[in-house]
Formats: C-alpha cells, structure tokens, sequence
C-alpha cells in the first residue's frame, strides 16, 4: 500500500482525502469525535505540504442527514483554516455512491488530482467513493489507515503469546468466522455480550428474556474447543433487581446484563498472563446498567503489561467516555470494518489502493 509519505510533490495540488466522519449526534452536536481526531495527522501532513483537501464522508445511512454539525465541530476543534480544507457533501446524498456508480466516481474524480483513503472504518463498504474512485486518480493510504492495517495485523501475523481474545457485542452470525480463527490464532478466547446468551443457549441453559439470535448455527466445534472460555456467572435484571448469579440459576423471567463477578476476577488472571489483548465489544448491555465489568475490564487491560488493541464501534464509545483512548498500544476506529479485517486480513477499500 503506498502511504502519502510517498507523494512526490503536493504543492497546489487537490487532495480528494475520504474520510469516515460518520460519528453520532445528539441535538445538532457532535457527540463523540475520536474519528474524526484520528483524521488529523493526516490533513495536517496534506496541508504541510501545501495540498488543498476536500473532505469526502458519509453520515448515518440513508444520506439525509446533514453535514452542519460535524463541520461546524471539525473546524472548532482542529483549528484548521477554511481556505485549507472544505467539505464534498454527504457522499451518501448521491446515489451514485452506494451503486458505486462508474460515472458518479469519475464526476467525483474532476475535484482533486490525488485521491487519499483515510476512512479504514468504511473501507468494508463497496462504494465508489471508497473502491472506485481511486481507479481514476493516484491513490494513496492516509496515516490513520495505515496505522489500522499495521496494528489490527498483529493480531493474526504472528502474534505474541499467550494471546487473549475478548469478544462481546451482539450479532452472533457475523462473530462466528471470527471465533473460529481466533480459536486457532489465540490462547484464549473470552466470550461476553449479548454472544454469551447465544452460546448459553445452544449448550441448553434458561437464558429468560435475554435476545439472542433464533437461528440455529452448528456451533459443537466451538463449543467443545478448550481455548472457548464462557463465563460462569452473570448479572441478571430480575424485575427492579439485579443479581449475580452462576450461569445455570438463570429464570425465565430474567434477562442478562453482564459477565459476574467470578468471571471478572477469571478474565483478570487470564489477563495478568497475557502478552496480547485483542478486544472488541462490550461484555454487557451497557447501555441498560451492565457496563460494570467492561468498565473494570479496560482498565485491568490498560493497566496490564500486555500488548492492547481493541475495536468496535460501542467499545470505543465507552473507552472514548472514560477518556482512555491513549492506555492502549491501538484503538481502532472501525467497527464492521475491523471484524471484516480481523477475519479476511483486508478490505475492499484497502484491495483499491493497489
Ligand atoms: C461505521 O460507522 O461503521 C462506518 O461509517 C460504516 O457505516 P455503515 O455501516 O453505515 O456503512
């Protein structure tokens, strides 16, 4: 992958930079902006350099919504002249985009004469302003997408041992790829979130009112494989209560909120041995009172001797809240994006810049 160390000359040029700025947003205001810190060293070194960029991103799905508000922040915090940088529309406006339209990337491409990837968290999206685009124009990888590649490969090219795996969240069908190669890549893999239900569930235990995924996945490899660590006590809402309990006391009107307090202090000496901690997803409901033990849990891990990288959308919400994003050695940025690396080693936006 050439870096944009590698451009020869940027003075005067147009820099086509894209970025993913699809961050969330509370009432007109930006809520949390570690994506579009991470864009920083890039822009700076365009700009150095004397590039003009145009920033291309998409916000939220559908392309409706507006880019006001992450301008507005962009420009507040990165105190970045406006006759340096300016702002494509939400890519996502364009039909074209989702498509990945030929004529819509070539239109895109008359703006700027280099085309630079800095947006690794959508790169798992074919879309022409990710996979397209850059066939019209000198391409280029931006430094946070650079630093995502190099980090998250540690991970599956030759990883320190002993290797510990966490994995929480939801989405059972899109983690299975992921736990069956980190079962043969890690020492260890930790299994929380609303994924502890699922597995929980397939093994015969009351899950009560917990969601899992109805499908019925043929898991026994898994399951019976040494390394697959589950918990062995939850914290459950029992009505207005919460309580710990071990995993085969769960009752039918009960839904689980998060690891319990055995498994913590488990997870912890599992940790204390580690040499490599890959995480991604929460090990509770969190945003339903069961952020306890991941809370507790980045910070055994941030305090740890252990090689750290972590990732996915909600996780990095919360390390992002606690202000921990520098107490480990990588925080990704992606969230789909990272779990497509994890398993498949690249992505289409990535196979682009070839
Ligand atoms: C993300 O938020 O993970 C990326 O911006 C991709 O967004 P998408 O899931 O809407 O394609």
């Amino acid at each position: 992958m050439r870096n944009i160390k590698q451009i020869k000359n940027l003075k005067g040029k147009r820099v086509l930079l894209r970025v993913d700025f699809n961050v969330p947003i509370k009432n007109g205001k930006v809520e949390d902006d570690f994506r579009i810190k991470a864009s920083f060293p890039t822009i700076n070194f365009l700009i150095k350099k004397g590039a003009f960029v145009t920033l291309i991103t998409h916000l939220g799905k559908d392309g409706t919504e507006s880019l006001e508000p992450v301008i507005k922040h962009f420009f507040a915090i990165s105190k970045i002249k406006k006759n340096k940088v300016s702002f494509f529309d939400n890519v996502r406006k364009f039909s074209g985009e989702e498509e990945n339209n030929l004529s819509f990337a070539k239109e895109l491409a008359t703006k700027g004469d280099i085309y630079v990837n800095d947006a690794f968290s959508a790169s798992h999206r074919e879309h022409a302003s990710i996979v397209t685009l850059p066939k019209y124009l000198p391409s280029y990888a931006g430094l946070q997408l650079e630093a995502e590649v190099k980090s998250l490969s540690r991970a599956f090219d030759k990883p320190k041992h002993p290797f510990l795996f966490i994995l929480g969240g939801a989405k059972f069908s899109t983690k299975i790829p992921l736990i069956k190669k980190y079962l043969e890549l890690a020492d260890c893999v930790f299994v929380g979130g609303a994924l502890l239900g699922d597995f929980l569930r397939v093994k015969g235990y009351e899950i009560g009112k917990s969601l899992v995924d109805e499908n019925n996945y043929n898991i026994s490899e898994i399951l019976n494989n040494k390394k697959l660590i589950l918990p062995t006590d939850v914290v459950v809402r029992s009505g207005e209560k919460l309580i710990n309990k071990k995993i085969d006391q769960i009752e039918k009107n009960e839904t689980i909120l998060d690891i319990g307090k055995e498994s913590i202090k488990n997870l912890a000496q599992i940790i204390k041995k580690s040499k490599l901690i890959l995480w991604n997803g929460p090990l509770g409901k969190y945003e339903d009172g069961g952020a306890k033990a991941t809370k507790e849990i980045l910070k055994l891990v941030a305090n740890s001797k252990a090689e750290s990288i972590l990732g996915g959308g909600d996780t990095v919400a919360m390390i992002s809240k606690m202000k921990m994003e520098k107490k480990f050695s990588f925080v990704s940025t992606g969230g789909g994006a990272t779990l497509e690396f994890l398993v498949n080693g690249t992505l289409p936006g990535i196979k682009a810049l070839d």
